[in-house]
């Protein structure tokens, strides 16, 4: 009988308590095996007090349920983590303590949902002896390796409903309205539902943009008879020669950012070559929050049902993935090599550009 512990690290995302719901189903009642659930990501794993165990009653109704049940962490990397020493924080490596609090649990194998971040973390630990199975997640879509990771589906959904409110807003006042939508360095959610909700302007982090060029797409519009204007923004686009964002920490962070995010930026570049009124929002954290979307809550949990399968054949160091219709199997190292980013030249800009849609460029 095996015991099987299961952790959600990173920023949290509709589908996680689908996973988690898969890997307990699947384990009991399939296996007759015992899950233990590990609070707050990594974290979790420094103390045996974060570690309980997972019940078929524990995940119940948890299916629409956004977030995830349980918890994740913001800092949680075993390998550099802020300790107080002496009345000063250092980062230091506290991967042995996890190391031994596994080992001390009886833990046989760990299922990882991550995102990049998360899941280098547990190529890490695999190299120190823990059997370690992945699963992608993140809303953001930027994950080599699979088509495309639940919550993503549902961060779509909720930024396209958004940008049909911010239409008719929008119409009634004659106004370019500008939504900042998540994407650090893909731009595939502006992308995606800058087309679906038929925004006149998407900037994404792959194109730097030329703001006189989206000055002169808007006004022209306004030429042609349109009264407003709808901008899709990736918080990671950036204007041509400015800096990019690369680094989320903040002490780095780029003019952009410190001017208060691309946004604002884009609105006051905007205002003195338009003589329009202009209007800003940041759709932030509702991106990430809300009852999965159909879509996610069946993707997250055959992306749980097949990690299962994963640790069972004992392929460790795996992740799931979806290929076209099909949930599969990959190395995670492949996977965390580089970010999915979307083409400048690929199917979907060119798609938006003969939609009509100023990309930018
Ligand atoms: O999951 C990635 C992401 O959605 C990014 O697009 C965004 O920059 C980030 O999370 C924000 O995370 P937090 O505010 O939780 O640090």
């Amino acid at each position: 009988k095996r015991k099987i512990g299961i952790l959600t690290g990173g920023g949290d995302c509709p589908g996680l308590n689908a996973v988690i719901r898969g890997v307990v189903k699947s384990s009991i009642i399939r296996r007759g095996w015992d899950v233990v659930g590990i609070q707050d990501g990594f974290d979790g794993l420094l103390y045996e007090k974060n570690i309980r165990s997972l019940r078929l009653n524990d995940v119940r109704g948890i299916l629409p349920r956004g977030g995830t049940i349980l918890g994740t962490s913001n800092r949680g990397n075993p390998f550099s983590y802020p300790v107080e020493v002496d009345g000063t924080i250092e980062m230091t490596d506290v991967s042995d303590q996890v190391v031994a609090t596994i080992r001390k649990l009886g833990i046989d194998a760990l299922v990882a949902v991550g995102g990049d971040g998360s899941l280098k973390i547990a190529l890490e630990l695999m190299k120190k002896g823990i059997p370690i199975v992945g699963v992608p997640k993140t809303i953001d879509n930027d994950l080599m390796e699979t088509d495309v990771t639940f919550g993503y589906n549902t961060a779509l959904e909720t930024a396209t409903d958004a940008l049909d409110k911010l239409h008719s807003t929008a119409e009634s006042h004659h106004r370019v309205m500008i939504m900042e939508v998540m994407g650090r360095y893909a731009g595939w959610i502006a992308l995606e539902s800058g087309i679906s909700g038929g925004a006149d302007v998407i900037l994404i982090p792959e194109i730097p943009f030329d703001i006189r060029k989206v000055c002169k797409a808007v006004d022209d519009r306004r030429r042609r008879g349109s009264k407003f204007s709808i901008i899709v923004a990736a918080e990671g686009a950036f204007p041509r020669g400015g800096a990019r964002i690369v680094s989320r920490k903040a002490d780095e962070l780029n003019a952009v950012e410190r001017l208060g995010g691309i946004g604002n930026f884009v609105a006051r570049e905007l205002t003195s070559c338009l003589d329009m009124d202009i209007r800003v929002m940041v759709l932030g954290h509702l991106q990430r929050g809300g009852s999965p979307s159909t879509f996610d809550r069946c993707l997250g949990s055959r992306f749980g049902v097949k990690a299962v399968e994963l640790i069972e054949k004992e392929l460790f160091g795996n992740m799931v993935c979806l290929r076209g219709r099909d949930i599969r199997s990959v190395a995670i190292e492949r996977a965390v090599r580089k970010l999915k980013l979307v083409n400048p030249h690929g199917q979907m800009v060119a798609a938006a550009e003969e939609l009509g849609i100023f990309v930018g460029r």
